[in-house]
């Protein structure tokens, strides 16, 4: 892309996202670096800098043990990747919950140091407290409810939530609670249809879906599940590629021809320059 492009590429804001609030849906990927966020950048609406990538790229089995740190080095990555695109990061698990003081310190951090445009935090029984200490301090946050991820030591297992009536009540009230608060866009993971939808036309924000149907205003999607990374995809994702058996596939043969010497081949050597005739 030449300097002069790059310049005229306007880049989607955080109103730009409340005020799709029932009007086109909002596309949402994860993004953990920079060469893939060039790549999704021109069809995604916000990419979000997951607390995921703890699973998705560095191998931990939950997300709890995810620093700061860590979000701020992938934020930096994929804000060099991103031109259009709202980026978004997430607050890692300890990094917001104790005091209003350390979340504004910490998300502070995260702006600062990587330049993103937002960042967002689960929305357990504190967070509509520490939302609208941030909001008001001109830090831009998306909520999250339904299933919280960083929860995992107290739910045990990660599956579905409110089925029943009380944990439904439970998570409309949070989806107000954040809308309230000053977000200005909530996710809601892992929520049946009916209780997606009541909570979508309840917030006056737009809510973005992921295992919470079609009923919200945006979707979003764990990259690497929906580019089939994974050999596990949980039943609300979509794998639009498979990229496992390519990467497979791709390693095997590059294995096959270094062990059989047809690889590198003379159009990828280097020779050196024949000396100069007299
Ligand atoms: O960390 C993440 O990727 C998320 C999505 C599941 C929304 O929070």
């Amino acid at each position: 892309m030449s300097s002069q492009v790059e310049e005229t590429v306007k880049r989607i804001t955080v109103p730009d996202i409340r005020n799709r609030k029932g009007g086109e849906p909002i596309v949402v990927l994860t993004c953990y670096d920079a060469p893939t966020a060039r790549i999704m950048d021109p069809h995604c609406d916000v990419l979000l800098v997951g607390d995921s990538l703890g699973m998705a790229v560095h191998g931990l089995t939950s997300t709890v043990g995810v620093t700061l740190d860590m979000m701020i080095l992938h934020g930096q990555a994929v804000m060099r990747g991103a031109r259009r695109a709202l980026v978004v990061i997430d607050m890692p698990f300890g990094s917001y919950e104790a005091g209003l003081e350390t979340a504004y310190a910490n998300a502070v951090r995260v702006m600062k140091e990587t330049g993103a445009h937002a960042i967002k935090v689960e929305s357990g029984p504190t967070a509509p407290a520490t939302i609208a200490y941030l909001v008001q301090r001109g830090i831009p946050v998306m909520g999250h409810v339904g299933l919280l991820p960083q929860s995992i030591n107290i739910d045990g297992v990660f599956k579905a939530k409110g089925r029943d009536g009380t944990e439904r009540a439970r998570i409309l009230q949070s989806a107000h609670d954040t809308a309230d608060a000053g977000a200005f866009a909530v996710v809601i993971e892992g929520v049946a249809e009916g209780l997606a939808r009541e909570i979508t036309e309840a917030i006056d924000k737009p809510t973005i879906g992921i295992g919470a149907s079609a009923a919200c205003d945006g979707q979003v999607l764990v990259a690497p599940d929906m580019l089939g990374m994974f050999d596990w995809t949980p039943k609300f994702v979509r794998k639009y590629a498979d990229l496992r058996t390519e990467i497979d596939r791709a390693v095997a043969g590059y294995a096959a021809d270094v062990k059989a010497r047809r690889f590198p081949a003379e159009v990828e050597t280097y020779f050196s320059k024949k000396p100069a005739t007299p």
